[in-house]
């Protein structure tokens, strides 16, 4: 006889089994998917963005490692489409003029290194990028010969008056030779002052010294060590007494609220009415409007600038004197010497964003922040 329950029981334990089955075939299913999507993250490449047009091969390199979005038609965005543009990217290839500040990290919470290719770095507010955990690379040894070799030849430029003599021969205003046909002043021999001795301050100082038998004299915040002063056969001075004995003033310093007219009027007004004055450092450096003046009235005799306040706009009395040399910030500019900036900013991104240290780090202090 059949247990009146045998039927049910049976039916309850089909219906266990179903739900079981039920069960697990979602368990699996979720877990396919979740495997799926884990592995698609740990696949996909991290998004970066190149805020300016670099070399392809640059781009191609990067690409092996992101998911690239560049700006190779090398538009120049205002901050809210810089901001934009880096949604939901990780890394950002700068070029020196992209600011990154508070404003802009609050709006891009994705970002965690910006690389620059170039070895100064004020357009990063470094305090502002380690509070928010962003760490800043920039480009630093690779240019540095590349630009000593420019900062020495635009104060030869610059004393012996080229581009003024090249003007007055290109307006056809060379009919005759004469005595004191733009004479300028000399190299060899003379005092050379370097305000800012880093490593290009150096570079300029042992062209200068050991080239062409110049007295180097040099101001610095901190004082070199004696094994450098000695490679540069350089003499510490104080940032007036450079001023007032110098025939040559080159200006490598970085640029900061501390260095922001370090050369006006008055300083200016310290210096030989025969000496001239090079700034291959930053635009705010030197007060260009006072520098105008000085030139025009003779304070000094000449000056040559690769870097301008407001650049890429020039003070407009610049261009109105004839004794200055201006060149468009070329200093680093030489394809090898460009390309090596490129390779290490690129290389920045690819060791950080890899889980690797960064080459150049600037802050790392921010690390300490994400
Ligand atoms: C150029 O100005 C640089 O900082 O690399």
């Amino acid at each position: 006889m059949r247990h009146p329950g045998a039927a049910v029981h049976r039916h309850e334990h089909h219906l266990v089994s179903l739900s079981d089955i039920a069960v697990l075939f979602f368990k699996a299913a979720f877990n396919f998917i979740r495997q799926f999507i884990y592995l698609d993250t740990l696949m996909s490449k991290p998004k970066i963005l190149v805020a300016r047009a670099v070399f392809p091969e640059i781009i191609e390199r990067l690409s092996q490692h992101f998911e690239v979005e560049s700006n190779q038609a090398d538009v120049l965005w205002s901050k809210a489409e810089l901001i934009a543009h880096l949604q939901g990217k990780q890394g950002v290839f700068t070029t020196g003029g992209e600011r990154i500040d508070a404003e802009l990290l609050a709006a891009c919470p994705d970002l965690k290194i910006c690389a620059n290719m170039a070895v100064g770095y004020n357009n990063f507010d470094i305090d502002a990028m380690t509070a928010a955990g962003v760490l800043g690379t920039n480009a630093p040894d690779v240019l540095t010969e590349t630009t000593a070799d420019f900062g020495f030849a635009l104060m030869m430029a610059t004393a012996r008056r080229m581009t003024e003599s090249e003007h007055y021969l290109r307006a056809g205003k060379w009919t005759k030779w004469s005595f004191d046909m733009f004479a300028g002043s000399d190299i060899h021999g003379s005092t050379l002052g370097i305000l800012g001795m880093g490593r290009i301050g150096q570079g300029i100082a042992k062209r200068g010294a050991h080239g062409f038998g110049m007295k180097v004299i040099y101001h610095n915040r901190s004082r070199l060590d004696a094994t450098l002063e000695a490679d540069c056969k350089a003499r510490y001075v104080s940032k007036e007494e450079l001023l007032k004995t110098a025939d040559h003033v080159v200006l490598v310093l970085p640029y900061s609220a501390a260095s922001h007219h370090t050369i006006g009027a008055s300083e200016l007004a310290l210096m030989k009415p025969t000496a001239t004055l090079v700034n291959i450092a930053r635009g705010g450096i030197v007060d260009d409007a006072a520098l105008a003046q000085a030139l025009k009235n003779k304070v000094i005799a000449a000056a040559g600038l690769d870097v301008f306040e407001g650049e890429p706009k020039v003070h407009p009395d610049l261009l109105d004197v004839p004794n200055v040399v201006l060149t468009p910030h070329i200093a680093s500019s030489t394809m090898p010497t460009r390309l090596a900036m490129a390779s290490l900013a690129a290389a920045n991104l690819v060791a950080f964003l890899g889980g690797q240290p960064a080459l150049t780090p600037l802050n790392p202090a921010a690390l300490e922040r994400k």
